[in-house]
């Protein structure tokens, strides 16, 4: 007789389930590799998640398959893929929740393939970095002032600062996101959501006028069509869509 657990949607399932995985396998390495679907099939364990039937898999079925994790935990934002659609963290999406037990992987789009469901969401999250110059702008310094780091600050404000910071760079905002597909160079929600948590510190003295240097073109906010896949997608529910509009609103009013 099946275990039966009670999922985060509330639908009952157990091990015992014959799970198909269909999985994109590509090697871009490989000459003369080509993308194709490969289906693995697993029996489901009680909270079974993406990324320990990806494991099963590698360890007893295909040890050349590719994917990241690091701290299985929703913490490292390594493991996005797509998952039956919709970009997610492996790590923290029970099998259960796929009532046919149908599961189809795909690698997150809009970052360079690595292998199978790996991408390099490192180099963009950098270039994202660099570009908004994603630390502390003090005293007239383009540099990092260590000293104003260790400045007493609001609670209230430090709590504000800290929602942003949940940011986990995982790339599902990014891949969710049409605008993203059409425009190359789009800064895309992470970036929005960077520009926003430096925007309120109060310790960044930046102004309206340097940010829309950076963000005050159809590349930066004025480009976001408000399609909200960000919103629907971020695994740490961070308020896209409300700072997406204020930010708009404040450069609009540079202008
Ligand atoms: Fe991931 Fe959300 Fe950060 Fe986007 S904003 S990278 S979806 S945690
Ligand atoms: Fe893209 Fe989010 Fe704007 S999905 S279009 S960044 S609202
Ligand atoms: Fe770290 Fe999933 S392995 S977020």
């Amino acid at each position: 007789m099946s275990d039966p657990v009670t999922t985060q949607t509330g639908t009952p399932s157990g091990k015992g389930r014959r799970l198909k995985f269909h999985i994109l396998r590509f090697n871009p390495q490989l000459p003369g590799d080509t993308p194709r679907m490969q289906t693995f099939e697993v029996e489901e364990q009680s909270g079974m998640t993406i990324f320990i039937a990806l494991n099963e898999i590698r360890e007893r079925q295909d040890p050349s398959l590719q994917f990241d994790f690091v701290c299985r935990a929703g913490i490292c934002g390594s493991c996005g893929m797509v998952i039956n659609g919709r970009p997610d963290l492996a790590c923290r999406t029970l099998t259960a929740k796929f009532t046919d037990g149908e599961i189809t992987l795909l690698p997150l789009p809009a970052f360079e393939l690595i292998g199978d469901l790996s991408v390099n969401t490192g180099k963009f999250m950098r270039e994202m970095s660099e570009r908004i110059e994603s630390w502390i702008h003090g005293e007239g310094s383009k540099e990092c002032n260590y000293n104003i780091l260790e400045e007493r600050m609001d609670p209230d404000l430090a709590e504000a600062i800290y929602e942003l910071d949940r940011c986990i760079e995982c790339g599902c905002c990014i891949s969710a996101c049409g605008t993203k597909r059409m425009r190359e160079d789009f800064l895309g929600a992470v970036g929005f959501m960077h520009v926003a948590r430096f925007r309120l510190d109060t310790r960044d003295n930046r102004t309206d006028d340097d940010w829309y240097e950076i963000i005050g073109d159809d590349d930066g906010v004025f480009g976001c069509m408000s399609l909200m896949g960000c919103e629907d997608t971020c695994p740490k529910d961070l308020p896209h869509q409300t700072q997406i509009a204020f930010l708009r609103r404040k450069m609009v009013m540079v202008k």
